[in-house]
């Protein structure tokens, strides 16, 4: 890889300025990010690192009118505590910047102006829809409606979030206005157009052909079936009084959209950089001899990998990413990780929870990263990954080292005349490590990578172990001089190889081994450490999580869940009339069986006090059908008769769910004739 290129220009995703970050970014972009970037400055390379927040975009202004503040104030908010998120997790961008920054809006400005007057948009005028009251046409998520696919009547314009489809404004059954709460009115709007149809056999050539083999199956997937599909032209401009201007005339009151400003802020941060550090920026983005990386999560990649590449090769100046490594999504404890149900583990909060603890997250992140599947964070996991991994074997093989050192040898690296078999065989094995953890972070398996890394350490475990020398120092004192000799370079190399994972850690080993400033070049070799050197005092590297804490932690989760529950909001009022339509009768339960080959349905015979009848229930994994014969039920009789696995069910039981999904009968409290009617 290096051979080809003079420089890394390295970007990640721009969160939106509108929420913390929790544990699914890091997982998903910077950490991943953070160890290419860490692992190339070692090898010595040229990078530039690029980091920023996402500014615009309508749901930051739906947070602050909700609030009552304005746009600004969210994203002066967000983005300070992100930007401490990141500093804190030892994210090493060489800039972290914002998109409502004046470099930015006259970047992205200027390059919207340089594709405007280079003929490259289309212009459309269509219906939107405008809100009378507050003259303004709507942006997707300002409008509610019905969704025509299952009903539920609080759906956006852009999608609903009950049944997840996406929708466009003009599908929503009775939309309304969420600014005024008024029906919108259609009004003509013109917008501009990028015709990414013009771009398919480029794109086709570029990423289909051109890169099978190299990019992830999940990216090159998603960019083919797009492809495939056809690309259809995109808006790159809205009707909102929040962004970067549209810089031509008769634009008034519209702005970039967000996806077309937001890829721009990695160049408009790259200018800040060079500014301030008296660099060109130009030739990070316009030297074909620069390799363009953009770590994202898998739902940037269409942006990432057909839209951004679009504007730069429409543009023409700009050279193209030769990779975008995107990860799938973490979740967390099994469900989907969520910032709107609070669902998340927040990194503000690990650091209260957890201070000085950041690479134990780093690792955890890493050893379980989402690259290839979405992954399931567990504090479970967390926990074990720290007592049995970390701390079991890093931490002890190095503090038994260092410990033993200061014991035998008043901690001075011992001399060793010679090296017997075991020893020369460990310094072969140690030699390979840095060949293959390169050759996983430059092919993006950092999973792989760290699982070196922890080999690496495992190797220094074991030979201590197999070694003894707290029993061979009674008999030869010399024999011990070499197997800690040996060791200790063990740990130098575990020092050298572990910063791009575990910055922090590293950092205090060295600071223990007194080493400082080596280069991944040097990794590998078996005289990082020279006899006579004087090392520090010991201290450990990890501490063993104990089960209160992660309790804590599952305990707050749960908190969060029920708060969840609570939340959720009843159903749509509905009048008296339409409760009266339902006829629900008491009735017992005259007979019971499990419907073969399924595992929910029971089929029941009910005495319903107007007749005896069939219905079909789904309580098979609450009830044996044996238990509930004789159980008094309630049973919504006028229900139109369906069919269930070839029976007719003839009406619906009651039961209560709880949020788990736990059935049980809503029965009547005390004797009452079947029959009688529930109202
Ligand atoms: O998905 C997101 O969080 C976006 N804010 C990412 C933007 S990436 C880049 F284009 F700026
Ligand atoms: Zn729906």
């Amino acid at each position: 890889m290096s051979g080809k290129f003079k420089r890394y220009t390295i970007t990640s995703a721009l969160p939106y300025a509108n929420g913390p970050i929790h544990i699914g970014h890091l997982a998903g972009v910077y950490v991943p990010a953070d160890i290419y970037a860490r692992y190339l400055r070692m090898k010595g390379e040229d990078v530039l690192f690029i980091g920023g927040s996402d500014e615009h975009g309508v749901p930051i202004t739906i947070k602050a009118r909700k609030e009552g503040v304005s746009p600004q104030d969210i994203v002066d908010r967000y983005h300070g505590i992100i930007k401490r998120s990141f500093e804190d997790f030892g994210i090493s961008f060489d800039v972290y910047s914002r998109t409502s920054a004046p470099i930015h809006h006259e970047t992205a400005s200027d390059f919207f102006e340089k594709l405007y007057e280079g003929g490259k948009f289309i212009v459309k005028t269509n219906e939107q829809y405008f809100d009378e009251e507050n003259h303004q046409f709507l942006a997707d998520r300002y409008i509610t409606g019905t969704c025509p696919h299952c009903g539920f009547e609080k759906a956006y314009g852009d999608q609903c979030e009950n049944c997840g489809t996406s929708l466009s404004p003009m599908e929503l059954i009775g939309p309304k206005s969420a600014l005024s709460g008024n029906v919108p009115v259609l009004k003509e709007t013109k917008h501009w157009y990028l015709p990414l149809g013009q771009y398919e056999k480029w794109l086709t050539e570029w990423i289909l052909k051109g890169h099978k083999e190299d990019w992830k199956p999940n990216v090159y997937g998603q960019v083919k079936s797009w492809v495939d599909q056809g690309l259809k032209a995109r808006a790159v401009t809205r009707d909102l009084d929040w962004g970067v201007r549209v810089p031509v005339d008769d634009a008034d009151g519209k702005v970039l959209y967000v996806w077309f400003d937001a890829p721009i802020g990695y160049i408009s941060a790259s200018k800040e950089w060079a500014q301030k550090t008296g660099n060109d920026w130009e030739k990070y983005w316009k030297d074909e001899e620069s390799k363009l990386v953009h770590f994202i999560g898998k739902d940037n990649i269409v942006f990432h990998c057909i839209i951004f590449p679009v504007m730069l090769k429409a543009e023409g100046s700009y050279i193209m990413p030769d990779n975008v490594p995107a990860n799938e999504f973490l979740n967390l404890e099994n469900d989907k990780i969520s910032t709107s149900r609070n669902w998340a583990v927040w990194l503000h909060e690990y650091m209260e929870d957890f201070p000085g603890k950041q690479d134990v997250l780093r690792y955890v992140l890493t050893a379980n990263a989402p690259e290839t599947k979405d992954n399931d964070f567990t504090w479970k996991d967390f926990q074990a990954r720290n007592n049995n991994e970390l701390l079991a074997i890093f931490g002890n093989f190095v503090n038994r080292t260092l410990v033993l050192t200061q014991k035998y040898f008043d901690g001075i690296v011992p001399d060793a005349d010679t090296f017997d078999e075991e020893a020369k065989t460990v310094f072969e094995e140690m030699a390979a490590f840095p060949q293959k953890i390169s050759s996983s972070i430059e092919r993006y398996r950092f999973r792989e990578a760290l699982s070196e890394l922890m080999n690496l350490a495992r190797l220094g475990n074991k030979y201590l172990t197999d070694k003894e020398p707290w029993k061979v120092f009674k008999t030869n004192p010399d024999k011990v001089k070499e197997i800690l000799n040996v060791s200790l370079q063990i740990v130098a190399n575990l020092s050298v190889i572990s910063v791009p994972f575990l910055p922090f850690t590293a950092r205090k080993l060295q600071d223990m081994i007194n080493l400082k400033g080596l280069k991944w070049a040097d990794a590998g070799r078996s005289n990082l450490l020279k006899a006579g050197r004087q090392i520090n005092k010991v201290e450990f590297l990890f501490e063993k999580i104990e089960d209160k804490a992660m309790e804590e932690q599952v305990r707050k989760l749960l908190d969060t869940k029920k708060e969840n529950e609570k939340n959720v909001a009843a159903k749509e009022s509905i009048k008296f009339d339409d409760f009266m339509k339902m006829d629900i009768r008491t009735g017992t339960i005259l007979e019971a069986e499990k419907v073969e080959k399924t595992k929910k349905l029971l089929k029941l015979k009910i005495d319903t006090g107007i007749d005896q009848r069939t219905v079909v229930s789904g309580i098979a994994e609450y009830y044996e059908a044996a238990d509930i014969i004789g159980k008094k039920v309630c049973v919504l009789v006028n229900l139109a008769p369906r069919k269930l696995r070839g029976i007719e069910s003839q009406g619906m039981i009651l039961m209560a769910e709880d949020t788990d999904g736990k059935l049980c009968f809503v029965s009547p409290s005390e004797d009452v004739a079947n029959g009688s009617k529930v109202k």
